[in-house]
């Protein structure tokens, strides 16, 4: 290949191998990165699809931590599982590579080595947070405070999850070290800062205008509304100088003296992680990484979240750029959030549908998953998934529409001609039908070069629409004893409504595409038909919503146990006659809503006991019920009923109560000790 022809450079955010990855990640930024690269391929481009583990940082420490094991079996544990969900879902990267690396670590130093000389950074003393029992500075996902915008009581020093505000560990209320617990001090340390605010001139331009050096860059006409916006209001909020090294020691080495203990920022590591794994894959397939880095005529693309813009549209294109001779980003399409059955995904509080899950419990279902999550992309506003949603659109639509057109081909080919596609020659009807098709499918490789893919996927589903209500049109299936001539020109033209069908959905429905292949076979005759979809069953679904449920009960926060009651004696235990009584009769309490009154078998005679639980049981559902009785409590008069005793109740964190019963049959009267 030529060294002019135009080269595509297209990245999708490293996660963090801290955790398994999730649909929110999923939809927003490896589905539509993966759509967009086997586009351009499918169109003879060169690109390079450049993903991979980012391993370093806070976020990676601190789980270790929680888990007892060291930040390597966190990082090999999740790179494991990460890289094989990615290729069970069908991203095809050209390269899945790591931040722990030699080569990551090699390239993000020399990186650094190359800014420093040029004087890029300025050296600045600053007080930091430190944790003095554990003798270390706190990263800021390591101090954990109230936020000062709402208030929230487990904002991070970097970040509140709960209104999303971007902050300083300073900003917290009553910061707190997650490591020891305890109130951290303010200490002096020196870090290399990037002095933001130099660049914001330009970069207001680049990004406004897509002109840099007088020259257009981009088209900010195809950059996402919220990622300019988002960009304008951090520049003209002015930018600050930020630190490009932490005080921690896992990560990358900072390349000069007198930075011991000292790494880099996993904010300047992770995206030079992008240029290392280019390297690599550069390496192993006999290409030039300067290309796709450096050339005139590349085309950067990074594929984000929108937690993630600032890094990729301000911080990297200055770093970039400080560093001479790299292109910039030509676009950061990034994606609003993904909500999950009407509330915020959430690793900690495993409220996902895990990607490694779904392709465990939908084996061969990729497509599926592929399908519903373009169709409901976050790409300019928060959407959401529900099961209900995902169901309704495999049932009525990859089913419904595009499997039962193909299926119908399939079936009325072998029928009518054992499976040999018909020659014949169009009339202008069919013709009409083609050009419509044809139409379609270039509006969606339209639709896909500007980023639109939810709109693109369904230009795709279009050409089965249209295949589908042709053949319900023209009926060939009334035709054949009338007019055979007719039905070979229609399926002829069914079939190459597939055949194309095939080629518009590639990027989008892989597997399904590859089915569509098999089906069509060498063009002259046409194979047996796999099923295409199955449809999704209620009990599926269910069966999901309540492993959601169940998840969400366990996360549930705790409140702090009561502290244990000053010490007892066995005598003073003794003293209290608890047995087990059997409930006899039961009913309401007039104009009392908590109350019921019992007559309880308690083995020594009949007698009546009032009890508060009537919010939580009904009087007919408990009658025959053996429970806990305690007999010798002094009689007391409860509105106006005489009380002889009490039934002992457990009670849990959110104050629902259950009797407490024996678990064996065993008669009223027995002695509880
Ligand atoms: N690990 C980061 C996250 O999950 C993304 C890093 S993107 C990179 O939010 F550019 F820095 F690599
Ligand atoms: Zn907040």
């Amino acid at each position: 290949m030529s060294e002019h022809t135009k080269k595509h450079l297209v990245t999708a955010a490293l996660p963090y191998a801290n955790g398994p990855l999730h649909i929110g990640h999923i939809a927003g930024a490896y589905l539509p990165a993966d759509i967009y690269v086997r586009y351009l391929k499918s169109k003879g481009e060169d690109v390079a699809f450049i993903c991979g583990s980012d391993e370093h940082g806070a976020a990676i420490t601190l789980r270790a931590k929680k888990e007892g094991t060291t930040p390597q079996a966190i990082v090999d544990k999740y790179h494991q599982i990460n890289e094989k969900a990615f290729a069970d879902f069908g991203i095809q990267f050209d390269k899945y590579s790591r931040t722990s690396k030699p080569i990551h670590h090699e390239t993000a130093r020399d990186f650094f080595k190359v800014l420093n000389d040029k004087g890029v950074f300025e050296k600045q003393t600053s007080e930091q947070f430190y944790d003095e029992e554990n003798n270390q500075f706190l990263a800021d996902r390591y101090i954990i405070g109230e936020c000062p915008n709402c208030h929230h009581d487990g904002a991070y020093g970097d970040q509140c999850e709960k209104c999303g505000s971007t902050l300083s560990p300073q900003d917290l209320i009553n910061p707190k070290s997650t490591i020891s617990g305890n109130s951290p001090i303010l200490k002096e340390t020196s870090h290399w800062f990037l002095p933001m605010q130099k660049d914001e001139k330009w970069l207001k331009e680049w990004i406004e205008a897509g002109t840099l050096d007088g020259k257009q860059q981009h088209n900010p006409k195809v950059w996402r509304n919220q990622v300019i916006g988002q960009c304008k209001s951090w520049i003209d909020g002015g930018l600050q100088p930020r630190a490009m090294t932490r005080d921690l020691d896992w990560g990358v080495k900072v390349p000069v003296e007198g930075a011991d203990g000292k790494v880099l920022y996993v904010w300047l590591d992770a995206p030079i992680g992008y240029i290392s794994a280019t390297k690599e894959w550069a390496s192993e397939n006999g290409k030039d990484w300067e290309d796709y880095w450096k050339g005139e005529d590349t085309e950067l693309i990074h594929f984000i979240g929108k937690d993630n813009i600032v890094f990729h549209a301000i911080i990297f294109p200055i770093i970039l750029k400080a560093h001479g001779d790299f292109v910039l980003p030509t676009n950061v399409p990034a994606n609003e959030f993904l909500n999950l059955e009407g509330d915020k995904l959430s690793t900690s509080r495993n409220w996902a549908v895990w990607l490694h899950e779904y392709l465990e419990d939908f084996p061969n279902r990729q497509d599926e998953l592929r399908y519903v999550l373009t169709s409901i992309a976050p790409e300019s506003k928060d959407s959401e998934f529900t099961w209900k949603d995902y169901q309704a659109r495999v049932n009525n639509e990859l089913v419904a529409i595009l499997g039962n057109f193909v299926n119908r081909v399939a079936v009325l080919t072998h029928k009518y001609y054992d499976g040999v596609i018909p020659e014949v020659e169009y009339t202008e009807e069919e013709g009409a039908v083609f050009n419509k098709v044809l139409g379609l499918a270039s509006k969606s490789g339209e639709l896909i070069q500007q980023f639109k893919f939810r709109e693109a996927q369904s230009a795709a589903m279009g050409v089965a629409r249209i295949g589908n209500k042709y053949l319900a049109d023209v009926e060939p299936w009334k035709l054949i004893k009338t007019d055979p001539e007719k039905v070979k020109i229609i399926m002829a033209l069914a079939i190459e409504i597939v055949s194309e069908l095939k080629d518009v959905i590639k990027p989008f429905l892989p597997t399904t595409a590859n089915k569509l292949g098999a089906l069509l076979g060498d063009g002259k005759t046409l194979n047996k038909p796999e099923l295409l979809f199955q449809k999704i069953e209620d009990k599926d679904i269910e069966i999901q919503i309540l492993k959601l449920e169940s998840n969400k009960k366990m996360n549930a926060p705790k409140p702090e146990a009561k502290p244990q009651l000053p010490e007892a004696s066995f005598e003073d235990f003794t003293k209290m006659d608890i047995r087990v009584g059997t409930i006899l009769e039961a009913e309401k309490v007039p104009k009392a809503n908590k109350l019921l009154k019992l007559l309880v078998d308690t083995g020594l005679d009949k007698r009546t006991v009032v009890s508060g639980i009537a919010e939580h049981y009904t009087a007919e559902e408990i009658i025959g019920k053996k429970v806990s009785v305690l007999l010798n409590l002094a009689s007391r008069k409860i509105r106006g009923v005489e009380s002889q005793g009490m039934i002992l109740m457990a009670e849990n964190s959110v104050g629902e109560l259950s009797f407490v019963s024996p678990e064996n049959e065993v008669e009223s009267g027995s002695e509880i000790r």
